[in-house]
């Protein structure tokens, strides 16, 4: 027993099973209500951020059981120095005039599907900026949503108690995510070089 791990092989298990959006249908199509977390993200020098790392998730964990326990759908963490980092278990994504914004990968877990909704708004003609984000950003947004594998594109439609934009689901998140459903269902030439069948 230790914290000394002088080896260590690579060992992948992989689990399958039936599995929703994981922040439900509802989520999907009206949006969730969102907190921003007492705990901070891990800082680039306290964890391997990129990584997805088992040990990472505890400090997701936390911050979920706190959103949870307090009434809302999902929590947003600051980074060490408190600009907005990312949600529990998703990238995050703000619209503001026009102009799609996430954070920069510095203290977030850099997710393919982040990737992917950059590439499909560059070819939408959607101008993308990676750039900090304070949270009074997202309270004064248009659009607010987040991203990945397990999630899909989740829009926000409360943060802090906030109502976001109107409300409901904007109108780049909807494009987005309709190219994106129709990308992972296999319906979109463009990027079948994404897919890989099983
Ligand atoms: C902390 C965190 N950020 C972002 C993401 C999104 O990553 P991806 O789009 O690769 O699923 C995940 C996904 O599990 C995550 O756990």
């Amino acid at each position: 027993m230790g914290l000394f791990i002088k080896e260590y092989p690579v060992r992948v298990a992989i689990a399958c099973w039936p599995w929703g959006p994981y922040l439900g249908e509802d989520g999907v199509s009206n949006g969730i209500r969102a907190k921003v977390s007492s705990y901070t993200r891990h800082h680039a020098n306290v964890m391997m951020t990129k990584a997805k790392i088992c040990g990472n998730y505890v400090n997701s964990i936390f911050a979920k059981k706190e959103a949870i326990a307090a009434g809302y759908d999902e929590a947003i963490l600051l980074d060490a120095e408190g600009y907005v980092a990312e949600a529990s278990g998703e990238n995050l994504f703000m619209v503001k005039n026009g102009v799609l914004k996430t954070v920069p990968p510095n203290s977030i877990l850099k997710g393919i599907t982040r990737d992917a909704i950059i590439t499909i708004a560059r070819d939408r003609g959607i101008p993308v900026l990676e750039e900090r984000l304070s949270r009074d950003e997202l309270y004064i947004a248009d659009e607010v949503f987040l991203s990945g594998t397990a999630a899909e594109i989740t829009p926000i439609r409360e943060v802090d108690d906030r109502t976001v934009g109107k409300g409901k689901p904007g109108p780049i998140c909807k494009a987005i995510q309709s190219t994106f459903y129709s990308t992972v269902q296999g319906r979109e030439e463009k990027y079948k070089h994404w897919l890989a069948y099983v």
